[in-house]
């Protein structure tokens, strides 16, 4: 579910996502003035825009001088185009079929091609539709996940060449540690990528743009600004490592609220929700609150994530369920059914982070913001 509210539909509400867009251009701005002349920026938003909403986020990053957008499957892609945004679309994953290879020329998108076995279904189509096509060329410099080896580019690129229609845009490859303190392989990918560059233009073939950096990469050394960089992570306002936080302000996009629906004394050693994992020692007043795990706040958080009410913290209590999850609201007077809770975001000087949540359980902020994609509406701030 992805759709826009007013002022009147949020109140009825038992949960939504804000979407804060000056924030987002803030950030936008701030990566910008980062990258070194020449450099421009390629917005990641595959997944939704990490949760964000992809339309309404590739609106505003546009109107905002973003000169690129990529995604990760052909279904976003067409999410894009249909939406009416113009900016070129890079396909991120890959694409093995000719039906997806005749929408992608349909809807003026530009695929990655990892494999000289792609080159062929690509050229194939492309010939019998009479018509050219971009395409962007993946290096494997050590992430191991798609793309030719570096060892292979030369080869690679030869078998390009048999195929005019087929028209180079970028060469590209992915770093694998970017987000570690310790730069040494990072540095052994750029070395690996500009060597097989360097191969390449030996052949005498032009290529109009390289890129290598994501979010990482990009705070880390800018000598990894290439004709673009890749951000996806900061765009949304969170840093990809605690040692990256000295670099640019960066002020989070995305805040999570829910209701509060009902409010109740429990005397003690009452056990809370699912398995009653916990047991207060003592009586306590407890509030229900309307979200749960189907709506994206993960369930290994129970009995160890905060909540914020009227700018002071409150602890979670018990295991989060499917739709609901239950807080101590012992500490608060006059509390009311209906208050909204701020699950991630910030009131006055309290502030929880997609950060705070992924430490706890032993994950990343990406895949935080990634989980909040099925139930939640969306209000998109402006
Ligand atoms: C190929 C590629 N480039 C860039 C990015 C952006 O990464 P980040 O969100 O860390 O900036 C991703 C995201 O996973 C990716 O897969």
């Amino acid at each position: 579910m992805n759709y826009c509210l007013n002022r009147i539909e949020l109140q009825q509400q038992r949960a939504w996502i804000t979407i804060d867009h000056k924030a987002l251009r803030h950030n936008v701005e701030a990566i910008k003035q980062w990258l070194k002349s020449n450099c421009r920026l390629m917005a990641v938003i595959k997944a939704d825009a990490y949760g964000h909403g992809a339309v309404k986020v590739a609106e505003t990053l546009v109107e905002a001088g973003v000169d690129y957008l990529a995604i990760a499957t052909l279904g976003e892609g067409i999410e894009l185009r249909e939406a009416g945004i113009e900016a070129p679309i890079l396909i991120l994953g890959a694409i093995n079929t000719a039906a997806e290879v005749k929408e992608i020329i349909r809807y003026n998108l530009e695929p990655t091609l990892c494999t000289p076995q792609q080159i062929l279904i690509f050229a194939d189509v492309v010939n019998s539709l009479n018509t050219t096509l971009d395409v962007h060329l993946k290096l494997d410099t050590g992430m191991s996940r798609l793309g030719t080896r570096w060892e292979n580019a030369v080869e690679f690129v030869r078998y390009l060449l048999q195929f005019p229609p087929l028209r180079l845009k970028s060469i590209y490859s992915h770093l694998a540690t970017a987000d570690s303190p310790d730069t040494t392989f990072m540095k052994i990918q750029q070395s690996r990528f500009e060597e097989a560059i360097s191969r390449i233009r030996g052949l005498g073939v032009k290529i109009p743009l390289l890129h290598l950096a994501n979010s990482a990469g990009t705070l880390a050394d800018t000598s990894l600004h290439y004709d673009l960089v890749r951000v996806g992570l900061c765009l949304y306002g969170l840093y990809p490592a605690p040692h990256l936080k000295n670099t640019i302000p960066l002020k989070p996009v995305l805040e999570v609220k829910a209701r509060i629906t009902q409010i109740k004394y429990l005397p003690p050693n009452t056990g809370v929700s699912y398995g009653h994992t916990y047991k207060g020692s003592q009586g306590i007043k407890m509030a229900v609150v309307a979200i749960g795990y189907a709506d994206g706040v993960p369930r290994l958080l129970s009995n160890k994530m905060k909540v914020i009410i009227r700018g002071r913290y409150a602890p979670q209590i018990g295991n989060i369920t499917m739709d609901q999850l239950m807080i101590d609201v012992s500490d608060f007077e006059d509390i009311e059914v209906g208050e909204v809770v701020t699950l991630l975001g910030r009131e006055k000087d309290a502030a929880i982070s997609a950060d705070d949540w992924a430490n706890i359980i032993g994950t990343i902020s990406w895949e935080i913001l990634c989980g909040f994609k099925h139930r939640l509406p969306r209000i998109h701030l402006y």
